[in-house]
């Protein structure tokens, strides 16, 4: 697996620290705009950070880390950069379609979704790119069922959700593609005003007085969840894959065994920590960590989640710090923590084990059709991706 790197020195250089053998404390860096925040790759250091409310997740706060390649107007990435108690009120508006019991009902439609992705796939024949043909298009058929997008737009908010996170364009290009996202919703949701149908984008026009949102404030939430809703679990479902190919043993067992779907879904995400460095947050006092260091006020963090992610009590059996399928883990910070902790993880998790459930059982011989070193990760600004992933079967 070969980094493809990127024109942008701030995600080589946050993936690098990131991933250093020597930072599993929390210390001090540079980042390439020049200012100077903690990393914060200490497990219980990182879930201090994350739920004392003496650091704030508002990107408006002088501070803030510099994570995106465009820094986001104020509101722009809706209650995902908002702290108590304005975060509470506009979260609650979606929470109760994302319990257990709501995520639930939609497994018959995602296993429908999945079983035609894969028809699709066997009809063109191999080699087929996952990525293209199943990884993306799976979560984004799920998301657009929820949020009541038209699947047929997918190809335009697909493209615009990658150029606003992309690291390989310029800052004018994130602002325009954020902006023309939240143009195409604008309209989805002025005609929810006057046909609401049963999806979040009703739900959230309908209840928007209640939670003390504006228009603008709506089509914000909305172009969180799409963006969040897709390219997160599209990425992770391919390196989900490439890392079974990679762990031949790993994956012979998850086909003899289909229930260890659960745990090895958990241990990949763990394992991958595909936010890496993605959560930026901001200290509105003098902290100390539990780790010994202090945090002044005014200071900016960035969580190092695959760090933390290795810390030893991940690390049990015989899997060592590599992959293990087979080991129950609990706790780690791929999804987040505390009151920002990833509202989609039930919907992502089921996503993931059915996905690969059903494409072990449809295809035995399922198989990478290029040499695996020639495959490329592709970093989304920080979030962790493959670019294609050709397989045969
Ligand atoms: C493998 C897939 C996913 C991963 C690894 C992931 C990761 C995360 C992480 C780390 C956060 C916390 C951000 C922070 O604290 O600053 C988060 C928040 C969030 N995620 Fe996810 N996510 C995934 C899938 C999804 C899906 C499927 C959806 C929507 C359907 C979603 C929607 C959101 C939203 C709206 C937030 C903001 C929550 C808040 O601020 O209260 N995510 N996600």
């Amino acid at each position: 697996m070969e980094d493809s790197g990127t024109s942008t020195a701030l995600i080589p250089l946050l993936e690098r620290i990131s991933l250093d053998a020597d930072d599993a404390t929390s210390r001090r860096v540079d980042l390439p705009d020049g200012s100077r925040v903690w990393l914060v790759g200490d497990y219980d250091d990182a879930r201090t950070v994350l739920t004392d409310p003496r650091f704030s997740a508002d990107d408006q706060i002088p501070g803030y880390p510099c994570l995106l390649p465009a820094p986001p107007r104020p509101g722009a990435l809706s209650f995902l950069r908002m702290d108590a108690p304005q975060h509470g009120r506009v979260r609650r508006v979606l929470t109760p379609s994302f319990t257990m019991r709501r995520i639930e009902k939609m497994r018959p439609g995602i296993e429908d979704a999945t079983r035609r992705l894969i028809e699709d796939m066997r009809e063109e024949g191999p080699p087929v790119d996952l990525v293209d043909r199943f990884a993306l298009p799976l979560p984004s058929l799920v998301i657009c069922q929820l949020l009541g997008v038209p699947y047929e737009d997918h190809g335009a908010f697909q493209e615009h959700s990658r150029a606003f996170l992309s690291t390989d364009g310029t800052a004018e290009e994130a602002t325009a593609a954020l902006t023309a996202l939240g143009d195409y919703i604008r309209t989805l949701a002025l005609r929810r005003r006057t046909e609401p149908a049963d999806d979040l984008l009703s739900t959230a026009v309908q209840q928007q007085e209640a939670a003390g949102m504006t228009d603008e404030d709506v089509v914000a939430m909305a172009r969180l969840l799409l963006i969040a809703g897709h390219e997160t679990t599209a990425n992770m479902l391919g390196l989900s894959v490439l890392t079974l190919f990679e762990h031949p043993d790993q994956l012979s067992a998850l086909r003899r065994d289909p229930a260890l779907v659960k745990p090895a879904v958990e241990e990949l995400l763990r394992h991958h920590s595909i936010v890496r460095t993605a959560l930026g947050r901001v200290a509105l006092a003098d902290v100390l960590l539990p780790g010994g260091r202090t945090v002044r006020a005014g200071e900016g963090v960035v969580l190092g989640i695959k760090r933390a992610n290795q810390d030893d009590r991940f690390l049990t059996g015989p899997g060592g710090d590599g992959v293990d399928i087979h080991r129950e883990v609990r706790g780690h910070l791929s999804f987040g923590y505390g009151m920002h902790q990833c509202i989609g993880q039930t919907l992502a998790r089921l996503e993931l084990q059915v996905a690969l459930t059903e494409l072990l059982r449809a295809f035995p011989g399922l198989r990478a059709a290029c040499p695996l070193e020639d495959i490329r990760v592709r970093h989304t600004a920080v979030i962790l991706g493959l670019h294609t992933l050709p397989v045969a079967w």
